[in-house]
């Protein structure tokens, strides 16, 4: 690590959080939200009455932490979370943060995610390292010495600057870097918003909208954009790289239908094409057909159980689970035969929904199962319905929510 780089999250804590804020709101994003993390990486199974070892690599201001640390302890789980990270100053936000909340399952370290050999952590069930590998020199070897501390049967939520979203910002990073790359931080705040007022319309900063941190996120937002000192940006191959450099695989990327280009397509002779590759092809071209992914949000396992890590709804006892609002709420926006339409960063896309979503979605309680879904609604409409009928229309459903993150899939409720 750069000292530049622990100097500027000490200057500029990422992102800036006001503690008072908890008894408001729990941000919840991801990577590391408990329904993923269960989904993606423990195939729904994991049992947390059991303890739960995580490691949060870069905590920042503490995001990823409190919001881990508040679904583990909502579910009473035995947990600990080791908080590590370069600057005092972002801890110091993401403690105060954390005693706001009376979390009292996170250990707080100072310290690289280098040095992790030497801290004597132990190994970890679940890593998050959520926008940090981009600002190591060598993120490679920052994330094969995060594998070193998983477990065997663990898994790593991640997420990277996105290379073709980013477009414009490495054109200005480089431009500040030549008029003044040693200047005090002030002088180059300065410069950068004087270099944003002159943008030409033709500049490719200019013309992406869809970047807004120097708009939204104050000094700090300015200056991770377009002022850092260690930053890079990955393609979905190039991502696919790091990760299988590092012994690990990925089993999602996160939200799913952004990585398929039949989100964006509707000609039957493309799709056909598109229908024949593999699952990594489809998401890289995905990226250069949409062009906006900002950020790549991934869960990954070791290599070897990656087949068997990601929950599937062949089994009748799976239990569909939203991530937010009840079934019932879901079902009432839905009209009969009607679809879902997702938005990000400038794009919209409509999915259909079978005719079947809305008693369905109504019958999905996080309790019950398929099977017991399939029985209920069998005897509410009174006539023999087949296992294969429900399940292509739950496939569908499942299909669709899955896709735009909003559903997931467990074995048992625990
Ligand atoms: C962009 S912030 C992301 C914070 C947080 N993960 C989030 O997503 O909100 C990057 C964080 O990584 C930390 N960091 C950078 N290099 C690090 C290293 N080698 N070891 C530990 N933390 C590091 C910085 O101090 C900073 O707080």
């Amino acid at each position: 690590m750069t000292e530049r780089v622990r100097a500027q999250y000490e200057a500029f804590p990422y992102p800036p959080r006001d503690p008072r804020d908890e008894t408001k709101r729990l941000i919840e994003g991801s990577p590391s939200h408990l329904l993923e993390v269960n989904h993606y990486i423990f195939g729904g199974r994991r049992d947390f009455r059991q303890p739960l070892r995580a490691l949060i690599a870069g905590g920042g201001t503490g995001d990823g932490t409190i919001m881990l640390a508040q679904h583990l302890a909502d579910r009473g789980c035995p947990a600990e979370l080791i908080y590590l990270d370069v600057s005092k100053a972002a801890r110091a936000i993401a403690e105060a943060r954390a005693r706001q909340r009376n979390l009292t399952n996170i250990r707080f370290v100072t310290a690289s995610l280098l040095d992790l050999p030497t801290l004597a952590l132990g190994r970890f069930d679940y890593i998050d390292c959520c926008g940090v590998l981009h600002h190591l020199p060598d993120p490679a070897a920052g994330l094969t010495i995060l594998v070193s501390a998983l477990k065997d049967d663990g898994g790593i939520g991640l997420m990277v600057y996105g290379a073709l979203g980013r477009t414009g910002v490495y054109h200005l990073q480089a431009i500040l870097r030549q008029l003044a790359a040693d200047e005090p931080d002030i002088a180059r705040l300065d410069l950068a918003r004087r270099l944003l007022k002159q943008l030409p319309t033709t500049n490719w900063f200019a013309r992406n909208p869809f970047l807004h941190d120097h708009l939204n996120v104050g000094d700090a937002g300015l200056y991770d954009l377009l002022l850092h000192s260690q930053d890079r940006a990955y393609t979905v191959p190039e991502l696919a790289e790091l990760v299988g450099v590092a012994g690990l695989a990925i089993t999602g990327l996160i939200e799913p239908w952004r990585y398929d280009p039949a989100s964006y397509l509707s000609d039957g002779a493309l799709l056909k094409r598109v229908a024949a590759l593999g699952w990594l092809e489809r998401a890289a071209m995905a990226e250069l057909l949409v062009g906006n992914l900002k950020v790549h949000i991934c869960y990954a396992v070791k290599a070897d159980r990656a087949a068997t890590a990601v929950a599937q709804p062949h089994d009748p006892a799976m239990i569909p689970v939203l991530r937010e609002g009840s079934g019932v709420e879901s079902a009432k926006n839905l009209k009969p035969g009607g679809a879902l339409t997702a938005r990000a960063d400038g794009l919209e896309a409509r999915f259909a929904l079978p005719r079947r979503a809305g008693p369905i979605l109504t019958r999905i309680d996080g309790r019950r199962s398929l099977a017991d879904i399939h029985a209920d609604l069998g005897a509410s409409e009174g006539a023999r319905l087949e296992w294969p009928a429900f399940k292509a229309e739950f496939d569908r459903l499942y299909g669709v929510f899955n896709a735009v993150n909003k559903m997931f899939l467990l074995r048992d409720n625990n």
